[in-house]
């Protein structure tokens, strides 16, 4: 029996995840003020009321009352038991869980190791930072000053350096009580296999700290003064850090400013800090790697608009084209994606110092929308008066355009396309719909064949390669914290209802339909809940047990689009956990239900109704039976 898990780590853990995080990777968010604000998943409904707090921590709908943290979220929204909601937010940030109690003695170990990784690091910040400051950093001062750097900047970014010999760090920290082994393991020592020995990764280099949205220092950048190699050394990956998800300057960007209206991505260290010398505080770099979907959906939780920026060489390009490719799904309705192109030669770094802040800005507000990029790339070496260039420029377009979420920028972008490609609209639209459809198959097919554990690729290895890159096996429970879903199908990130959510794990996974209760009185009136009726109605006749035959059952018709809309989606959760998430949805239903005055089941109804939605004969006869029911109690 495993003891309990102590207060201690549960305070902490809260303190170092964002709710905003938590919240926004199941919730569609939209920054509000200093709070964001959406659809509240707890009820239905059509004007968001739920909002969430990033300074408080906390979510809260006005609506229907719900409110919590984000373990609180999770044990509601994913229906987790306690202790699991812990492990859930725990593995997030890739930490053990510990447990009290005598029953499990590596229990108190594994506290303190955790609570050495994180103090560690912040002890190395603050030695780095205090040796700078020390007769042996002189060097790195003046290195600093010679890139222009203010001494406020240092600060505001806590660079450091980090003294030459082998053990400076070492001994510092072991004098601390802190062991070798922990300091290996967060990257601070390295460890010599064929002699034993030990000694510092950072040595002779100016330290840049790498902090996680809420300041903690969780990994470290170092550059050499003169011309060795390698130029930036990085911190590996470790208990706490994951480069194809952070992000340099983000913490300070959002301290510098509380309403950040965009984010520029640049490439380098020295980029983010010398725009921030220049009074450009909204600059954040990734770490040696290639822009990730968990970079973009983290910014574009922040602000809506983001700006990538490319040297304007060949590699320049070919990095903005793989940086659009990750960019097309995250484009829901209301984002902004932009690509500024800086002259041959330059970085973000030596520009603002020749040109001056303000024509940087300018650069960055006027640089190219993602839809004239993606024309731009589809037209690139095709002659575009031949009818087969334009058609191989419409099909690049198209291919694309399948990975956009639907929305106004969807539409636009056909819009466009048939004007620049001579076809028509609707003939582009099919197309557009056809390809779609194949995809959501292929998915189904995938889906129906899904193993627990698939193979994950961390970082698309070709952009840079400083680092090495590892493909690491990722459990679906693992990579449920981080929805993401193959590159290259269509993700939608509208947020399910409760029912779509059951048509969707019965689509994938027919066989459930044993699992629900006889009588479906429990089925809130959604748009839905017609499809959610005829496809238990289908799969209760029993004819069908696959996807695809329940696909192929339906195809032609409206709810065929739905479904195929629904197999798209990835279900991010292993097979083995499908079956408790639908009895607990069908539970949390009933309970709602019993809850629910005929007087509010009506005015769900009728609020289809006037929504413009064709209400089914079932719905007819309860409409009407409810009409009944509340004229006799009058
Ligand atoms: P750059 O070589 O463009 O460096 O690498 P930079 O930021 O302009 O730095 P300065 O101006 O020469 O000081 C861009 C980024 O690529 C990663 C670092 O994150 C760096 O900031 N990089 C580069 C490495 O990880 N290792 C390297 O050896 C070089
Ligand atoms: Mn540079």
């Amino acid at each position: 029996m495993a003891g309990q898990i102590p207060q201690r780590f549960i305070d902490d853990l809260l303190d170092r995840v964002d709710v905003v995080e938590v919240v926004g990777e199941r919730v569609q968010l939209k920054k509000a003020g200093r709070n964001y604000s959406g659809l509240c998943p707890f009820h239905q409904e059509k004007t968001p009321s739920f909002t969430v707090s990033a300074d408080k921590q906390f979510y809260h709908c006005f609506g229907c009352g719900a409110h919590g943290n984000a373990l609180r979220f999770l044990m509601e929204y994913d229906k987790l038991p306690f202790p699991d909601a812990v492990e859930q937010l725990a593995s997030r940030l890739a930490l053990d869980v510990p447990r009290e109690g005598a029953d499990d003695p590596r229990a108190q170990q594994r506290e303190k190791k955790r609570k050495e990784g994180v103090n560690l690091l912040e002890l190395a910040a603050s030695f780095y930072r205090e040796r700078l400051k020390m007769q042996e950093g002189q060097d790195a001062q003046r290195y600093l000053q010679e890139r222009g750097l203010s001494q406020e900047v240092v600060s505001t970014y806590g660079i450091g350096y980090a003294p030459g010999g082998w053990e400076a760090l070492k001994q510092h920290l072991s004098a601390r009580g802190i062991g070798e082994p922990v300091q290996v393991e967060y990257g601070l020592l390295i460890h010599r296999e064929d002699t034993g020995r030990t000694y510092d990764r950072f040595r002779d280099r100016v330290m840049f700290p790498i902090r996680d949205i809420r300041g903690r220092t969780i990994a470290f950048g170092g550059r050499v003064m003169g011309d060795e190699q390698p130029k930036y050394l990085n911190s590996p990956e470790t208990p706490v850090f994951h480069k194809g998800r952070e992000l340099y300057g983000l913490y300070e960007a959002r301290q510098a400013s509380s309403k950040l209206e965009q984010l520029v991505i640049v490439e380098g260290y020295m980029d983010v800090v010398a725009l921030a010398q220049y009074g450009i505080n909204d600059a954040v770099a990734t770490l040696g790697t290639a822009t990730t979907e968990d970079h973009l959906s983290r910014l574009f939780r922040l602000v809506s608009r983001v700006v990538f920026c490319f040297d304007g060489d060949r590699a320049g390009r070919q990095a903005a084209s793989r940086a659009l490719e990750t960019a097309l799904p995250q484009m829901i309705d209301g984002r902004e994606a932009r690509f500024l192109f800086l002259p041959e030669g330059d970085d973000p770094d030596t520009l603002v110092r020749r040109e001056g802040s303000d024509a940087f800005k300018d650069r960055a507000t006027c640089a190219m929308p993602l839809s004239e990029f993606l024309f731009e790339q589809a037209a690139k070496g095709r002659d575009l008066n031949t009818v087969e260039g334009r058609e191989r420029f419409a099909s690049q377009v198209l291919e694309a355009l399948n990975k956009v979420p639907e929305g106004m920028l969807k539409s636009l972008l056909l819009e466009a396309l048939a004007k620049r490609s001579g076809l028509a609209q609707a003939q582009l639209k099919a197309l557009l719909d056809k390809r779609a459809a194949a995809s959501a198959q292929k998915e189904a097919q995938r889906a129906s064949s899904q193993e627990v554990v698939h193979w994950e690729q961390v970082e698309s290895p070709d952009m840079m390669s400083f680092e090495h890159h590892e493909a690491r096996p990722v459990s679906a429970k693992a990579s449920s914290k981080t929805p993401r879903q193959g590159r290259s199908q269509p993700r939608r990130l509208q947020v399910l209802s409760t029912v779509g959510r059951i048509v969707q794990l019965l689509l994938h996974e027919p066989r459930l339909v044993t699992s629900l209760p006889d009588a479906l009185d429990w089925l809130p009136e959604s748009e839905e809940t017609p499809l959610c009726r005829d496809l238990i109605k289908l799969l209760r006749a029993g004819r069908y047990r696959s996807p695809q035959v329940v696909l192929a059952h339906f195809q032609g018709s409206h709810e065929g689009q739905v479904l195929t809309e629904l197999a798209a989606r990835e279900l991010l959760i292993p097979k083995s956990t499908r079956e408790a998430e639908l009895t607990g949805l069908v539970e949390h239903l009933v309970e709602v239900q019993r809850k629910r005055s005929p007087q509010e089941e009506y005015q769900a109804l009728l609020d289809l109704e006037r929504s413009g939605k064709k209400l089914d004969k079932a719905q007819q006869q309860r409409l009407a039976s409810l009409v009944m029911e509340l004229v006799q109690r009058r």
